[in-house]
């Protein structure tokens, strides 16, 4: 890696929109936090401005940098290698400035199976697993599930033949189904675990659920990727069904810690990272 600890290094996030992205505040204070006189910024980047701005941030030697919607897939094509995972994915939300030249990371499902172990512990590999939604997050979602050995996944989406082509695409990761919503939903109560990466019952429109809860199987844990609203109306009904919840601030925090630990090679404090967003998102 090309930054050295203490030196001070520049890091950003591209993006559009990235207004109201929470990375700057978790970064920068973070860098405060170990000593170090770095800075984290936020650059909002046009689609038709994506080569310039990537060819722009490695002439001025940022030390690294994330990359979020609509830009994941499309940077690919600017950088100089991918790790595995973010090959198997298909995606990067984490660029690193190394020797060998900038390579691209997906640390989003890493990210969020680190926070779903805080629950599950080594039951997540005989678990039966429900993922709804076949876009980006539930490539990054399944695909570090399986790498942690998960064996039994079910995948389910609106647009079926989505989860069908995702099916092949993690083909080499054992274990992986995919099934029509409405025959899903009828073995709803056989899932240990459900996990939510759609954009449904995210803010604007909180009313959405994106799955039933009734006949949860008792002790079921209901897992949305979204954090705002912290408490989707789908986690309070599954909360009040009995179900354990869990929000996508953990794999938000997730995400950034292991991105953090790549630029700097220091372990972040995950738990300080974990009040600043809360305290910015109105939570305790
Ligand atoms: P991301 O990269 O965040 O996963 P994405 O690639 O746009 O975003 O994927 C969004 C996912 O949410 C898709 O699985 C989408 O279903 P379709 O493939 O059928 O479009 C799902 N999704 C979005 N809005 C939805 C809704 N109102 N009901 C059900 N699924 C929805």
């Amino acid at each position: 890696m090309s930054c050295l600890l203490h030196a001070e290094s520049l890091y950003g996030v591209i993006g559009h929109p990235v207004g109201h992205s929470l990375s700057p505040l978790m970064h920068n204070d973070q860098f405060q936090h170990q000593g170090m006189p770095s800075f984290y910024h936020a650059f909002d980047v046009l689609p038709q401005h994506l080569e310039e701005a990537v060819q722009g941030l490695k002439a001025l030697g940022v030390s690294g940098f994330n990359v979020t919607v609509p830009h994941k897939i499309e940077v690919m094509q600017y950088l100089d290698g991918l790790d595995e995972e973010a090959r198997l994915i298909g995606a990067v939300n984490t660029v690193v400035n190394e020797e060998n030249g900038w390579i691209g990371y997906n640390t989003d499902g890493e990210g969020y199976v680190q926070s779903l172990l805080t629950k599950t512990g080594d039951m997540l590999r005989d678990a039966d697993i429900l993922v709804i939604g076949a876009g980006g997050a539930a490539r990054a979602v399944i695909s570090a599930l399986t790498g942690h050995g998960a064996k039994r996944v079910t995948l389910t989406n609106r647009t079926f033949s989505k989860a069908e082509a995702l099916q092949e695409r993690l083909a080499e990761r054992a274990g992986i189904r995919a099934l029509p919503t409405e025959e899903a939903e009828k073995e709803t109560s056989s899932f240990d675990i459900i996990i939510n990466t759609t954009s449904v019952g995210m803010s604007p429109h909180t009313e959405n659920m994106p799955w039933p809860v009734e006949n949860l199987k008792p002790g079921c844990i209901c897992s949305d990727l979204i954090y705002n609203p912290l408490k989707t109306k789908w986690l309070q009904e599954a909360q009040k069904a009995g179900a354990d919840i869990l929000n996508g601030t953990g794999m938000f925090v997730g995400q950034g810690a292991i991105a953090f630990q790549k630029w700097t090679g220091i372990h972040p404090d995950t738990e300080r990272m974990h009040d600043v967003v809360m305290k910015q998102l109105g939570g305790n």
